[in-house]
């Protein structure tokens, strides 16, 4: 595994690359590094299905709002490559801000609609942060495919509907979410919970169960109501401030009638429950998806 920190070094490696494997697929996993067991899955995917496995370690000041983490954003390289070279990257990109942003991009990417709810609502102008480096990243590796995790449901629905409108010729492809083993999905961000805070964010996996199980034995229960039970479990946490909780189509992320019943809303499309919920400055999200079975996707 190498680190290059240039643009003109990594085009040049994965023009290297496909110079001598002509049929050779490249994969790229995109991050803001302080990796875990998540990043690694997409990781090992890309390896499964890449000749090339290229993964970029970059935290983008663009996808961050004025009051946000960017610079407490945990950070650890050397930990980073260890992880990276473990799951099997053939090449990690680590650019500086410069080098990524030598001036103020007056150019940014911005996916309307997909975004104006959900995370998109409660952090004004992340997506448009989140598209311009992901279109960046596209453009200067030019993978034939693209790993994302779905613990970032909405990032993934913007996302493929970035390249699509933009015929950028990169598949993408998602990933499911990777959780420890008492529940708690994986994110770098958990690094900054207190023990207690820790403890009560179990209940956002709880409240999704609790949503799996109404949506397998009561087909008729309203999507209303599923989202109140939701609410309901998370709220028993004392330190859980609900910042959303959403029951959505998915890919399209339109708001689903909270007087349709479940079982009506699963048969027209897939059915996403997500939500964000701060613990102390810790803000977490976490979703679920069902298919018109009502079965897990
Ligand atoms: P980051 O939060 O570092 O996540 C990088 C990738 O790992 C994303 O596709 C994310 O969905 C995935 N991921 C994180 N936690 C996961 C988990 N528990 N299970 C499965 N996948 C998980 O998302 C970003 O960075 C940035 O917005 C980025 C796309 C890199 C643009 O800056």
């Amino acid at each position: 595994m190498i680190v290059l920190r240039t643009i003109a070094d990594v085009r040049q490696a994965v023009r290297q690359f496909r110079k001598e494997h002509s049929e050779g697929m490249v994969g790229l996993v995109a991050t803001m590094g302080y990796l875990h067991a998540g990043h690694a899955s997409l990781i090992r995917k890309a390896r499964e299905q890449c000749g090339l496995v290229v993964i970029s370690v970059f935290v983008n000041p663009l996808q961050f709002g004025p009051n946000e983490d960017y610079e407490r954003y945990p950070r650890d390289e050397k930990r980073d490559m260890e992880l990276a070279s473990e799951a099997g990257a053939d090449i990690v990109f680590m650019p500086s801000v410069e080098e990524m942003y030598p001036s103020r991009p007056l150019t940014t990417v911005s996916v309307s609609v997909l975004t104006s709810g959900l995370c998109g609502a409660s952090r004004p102008g992340h997506f448009d942060g989140v598209c311009t480096v992901v279109s960046k990243l596209l453009h200067i590796v030019q993978p034939d495919r693209a790993y994302f995790g779905m613990k970032d449901a909405q990032q993934v629905a913007v996302i493929m509907q970035m390249t699509a409108d933009l015929n950028i010729p990169t598949e993408i492809i998602p990933c499911p979410i990777i959780r420890e083993t008492d529940g708690l999905a994986l994110s770098s961000r958990n690094v900054y919970l207190s023990d207690e805070e820790r403890r009560q964010a179990l209940v956002l996996n709880r409240s999704l169960q609790v949503a799996d199980e109404m949506i397998r034995n009561q087909q008729e229960a309203s999507v209303g109501e599923v989202r109140e039970r939701i609410r309901e479990t998370i709220r028993t946490a004392p330190l859980a401030d609900i910042d959303y909780v959403e029951i959505v189509a998915f890919p399209s992320l339109q708001v689903i009638d909270d007087e349709l019943p479940i079982g009506a809303a699963l048969k027209s499309s897939k059915v996403m429950a997500a939500l964000a919920v701060r613990f102390g400055t810790t803000r977490l999200i976490d979703n679920r998806l069902w298919d018109a079975e009502g079965g897990l996707v």
